[in-house]
């Protein structure tokens, strides 16, 4: 199959092309980097990746950002920055692969375990992660030509320990590898509608 992935250079991306690549065509794209360059917070850009890129069976969608700190302090404008960019930016890429894809293609998004159980200066996080599942359930009911849509929910990453450790205290960080197994089951499946857990 050929399967575009956004976000190919990131901690979860590269672990997603190594999963997919020995036996699919990757197409990677990332907002600087990758073969096809794409900025998922605006819609034109995304028709413009898929118009570049051509008919594919499968996209992934590991990227996203999100504001992190105290809901004492946080302001409208912080926490739209995971409604614009994480959220919207996958809401972007399925709104426009549903007609781009081949029939029975895939979408695969990403939320994060703090959809579920809350961490400090997460507010955002939890809002985000759990409208992007909310959009996923809501989408896989109506999408046509048997195109499917799932999303993998990751617990923090061992590989992203350096960097969000203190925020994660007490959680069982997992292997980069093991959350890209959850993709391939999107991927190479049949199921569709489903919030794969890699916790
Ligand atoms: N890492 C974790 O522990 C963890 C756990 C749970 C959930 N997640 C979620 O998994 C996703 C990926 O996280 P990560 O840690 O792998 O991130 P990362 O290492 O920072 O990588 C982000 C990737 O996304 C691309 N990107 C960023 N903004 C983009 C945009 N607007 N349009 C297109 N591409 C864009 C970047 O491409 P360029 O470099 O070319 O800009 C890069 O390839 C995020 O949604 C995150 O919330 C991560």
């Amino acid at each position: 199959m050929k399967i575009i992935v956004i976000g190919a250079s990131g901690t979860v991306g590269r672990a997603v092309v190594e999963e997919l690549a020995p036996r699919h065509e990757i197409v990677t794209v990332g907002r600087s980097g990758g073969q096809v360059q794409a900025d998922i917070t605006k819609i034109d850009s995304v028709r413009a990746m898929f118009d570049k890129i051509g008919k594919a069976d499968a996209v992934v969608v590991a990227a996203g950002s999100l504001h992190f700190g105290p809901l004492a302090e946080v302001t409208p404008e912080q926490l739209n920055i995971g409604l614009q960019d994480k959220l919207m930016g996958q809401v972007n890429v399925a709104l426009v692969a549903q007609h781009h894809l081949n029939d029975g293609g895939s979408i695969t998004l990403t939320s994060g375990i703090v959809a579920e159980q809350p961490i400090r200066y997460g507010v955002d996080a939890s809002m985000v992660n759990a409208a992007v599942e909310g959009f996923v359930r809501g989408a896989a009911i109506e999408l046509q030509r048997g195109v499917r849509i799932n999303v993998v929910s990751p617990n923090v990453l061992q590989e992203s320990m350096g960097s969000y450790g203190p925020y994660f205290i007490g959680f069982e960080a997992v292997p980069a590898a093991r959350v890209a197994k959850a993709y391939a089951r999107s991927v190479d499946g049949l199921q569709t509608g489903q919030v794969y857990k890699v916790f």
